[in-house]
């Protein structure tokens, strides 16, 4: 059975001109497109977004990063979609991330790392219903 979730090409990413490059290697990889839209975020969102930093220190850099700009959301399809986007990603940090990974190769700071995939079935359904609350 497909799985679904949810990916943002970040502000940074999107600024970089790194959309198409990014939604390239997840269609190569298998992985189907079910819903995209560029939006710039307002803060609440971003807060409800990433709720579960709220008390890190750098909450509020990230925020005000992620609201920067346009970003580009997408809901990805397929098979273990959660794990298979977040190997296409690579490590949080960017000088972590393997060579080969869409943040090891296109990223060197922690916060300016590109995109985001959801880490659960859990959060791909809480932020797949905060962007697309028309899908089921
Ligand atoms: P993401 O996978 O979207 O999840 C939370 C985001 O917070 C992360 O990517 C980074 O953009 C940012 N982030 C994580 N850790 C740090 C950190 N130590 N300093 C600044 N930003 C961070």
């Amino acid at each position: 059975t497909p799985e679904r979730t949810l990916v943002l090409v970040k502000p940074d990413g999107v600024a970089r001109g790194l959309v198409g490059e990014v939604i390239t290697r997840l269609e190569r990889k298998g992985l189907r497109l079910v819903a995209a839209e560029l939006r710039t975020l307002t803060a609440e969102t971003a807060e409800t977004h990433y709720a579960e930093h709220r008390e890190r220190p750098f909450f509020g850099s990230l925020v005000e990063f992620i609201t920067s700009g346009p970003l580009m959301a997408l809901v990805v399809e397929g098979p273990r979609a959660i794990e298979a986007f977040r190997a296409l990603a690579g490590a949080t940090d960017p000088v972590k991330a393997g060579p080969g990974t869409i943040r090891g190769d296109f990223a060197l700071e922690v916060q300016n790392n590109i995109v985001h995939g959801s880490d659960s079935p859990e959060s791909a359904a809480r932020e797949i219903g905060l962007f697309f609350p028309d899908l089921g």
